[in-house]
């Protein structure tokens, strides 16, 4: 079983007490409703530290206005079990109040990398972020921290702001968990219609498809996109937010691939209401 942690300073004195006792602290930050995904980090970050805390909290400031803060699954009990299983000693499961007292005015925000991709369609989305990961990071005095790549420009972002502001803490990343039928593991899978799920497998398809078309020479990004599109447009009844050939580092567009280059290929679609979020990391 997990010790839970409800409050801020309790975290403290177990982080504190931890530390003096010599043990390397990994930090797993999720919002719960736990997957597969979620529980190979936890994993993960058993491999890089003595003892792994894991934290549940929905986080208000990184939702906007109409998205699906009030409706995202909450399986407390459940996922306090399920971290444990996968190798949590601690849940820290803070109330909303105690991450944000009243009156809370500060924020954390990365500028540049958060103005493309998701940060130009969910404004205030990776301030959100970064505000919270900072918070976690001192309540929970982490050595490491692991992160996965699905969320490949939250990663970015969270190791921009990790190196800016000096935090002495190990990032690792988790490589994507995925359904048999490709589709990536997300809490959001749930609110997807028996229709829409079986369409969804359609954006993995995409983006390996755009992975094998670099890997054979194709270089222009105008025609990756269109070949994306087309699979996506033509299997489902998906909106396209956006269709990206970026550099890895710093998430811009690139129009021409260079040979040898890091370029992070990504997607954000809708099927409904439901916003689904991929990416394939490839190296031209
Ligand atoms: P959440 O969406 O719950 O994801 C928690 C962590 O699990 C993130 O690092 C995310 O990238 C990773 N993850 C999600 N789906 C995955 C999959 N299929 N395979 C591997 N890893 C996966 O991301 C957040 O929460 C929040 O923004 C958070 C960082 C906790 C800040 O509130």
């Amino acid at each position: 079983m997990a010790i839970t942690v409800e409050t801020v300073s309790r975290m403290h004195l177990t982080a504190d007490t931890l530390r003096r006792e010599g043990k390397r602290i990994a930090v797993v930050p999720t919002m719960g409703a736990l997957h597969a995904g979620h529980l190979s980090l936890i994993g993960l970050a058993r491999k890089h530290a003595d003892v792994v805390v894991a934290t549940i909290f929905v986080n208000p400031l990184q939702f906007g206005p109409g998205e699906d803060f009030e409706r995202y699954p909450r399986p407390l009990p459940k996922d306090i079990m399920a971290a444990a299983d996968a190798g949590a000693e601690y849940v820290f499961a803070p109330p909303v109040g105690e991450m944000y007292p009243a009156g809370f005015q500060t924020s954390v925000h990365v500028e540049q990398l958060t103005s493309v991709l998701e940060g130009a369609v969910r404004p205030g989305h990776f301030r959100g972020v970064t505000t919270i990961v900072a918070k976690l990071f001192h309540a929970v005095k982490p050595h490491v921290a692991v992160f996965g790549q699905k969320d490949a420009q939250q990663l970015a972002v969270i190791r921009r702001m990790t190196a800016d502001l000096g935090f002495h803490v190990d990032i690792v990343v988790g490589a994507t968990v995925r359904e048999p039928d490709g589709l990536a593991m997300s809490s959001r899978n749930v609110y997807l219609t028996e229709a829409q799920r079986k369409e969804a497998p359609v954006l993995y398809q995409a983006l390996s498809l755009a992975r094998d078309r670099i890997q054979q020479g194709e270089c222009r990004r105008a025609t990756l996109v269109e070949e994306m599109r087309a699979v996506i447009s033509g299997r489902s009844s998906a909106t396209i937010d956006y269709l990206s050939v970026a550099d890895a580092g710093t998430l811009e567009e690139v129009e021409q691939i260079t040979p040898g280059k890091d370029v992070l290929i990504s997607l954000a679609a809708r099927f409904g209401t439901t916003r689904l979020i991929d990416n394939i990391p490839v190296r031209a």
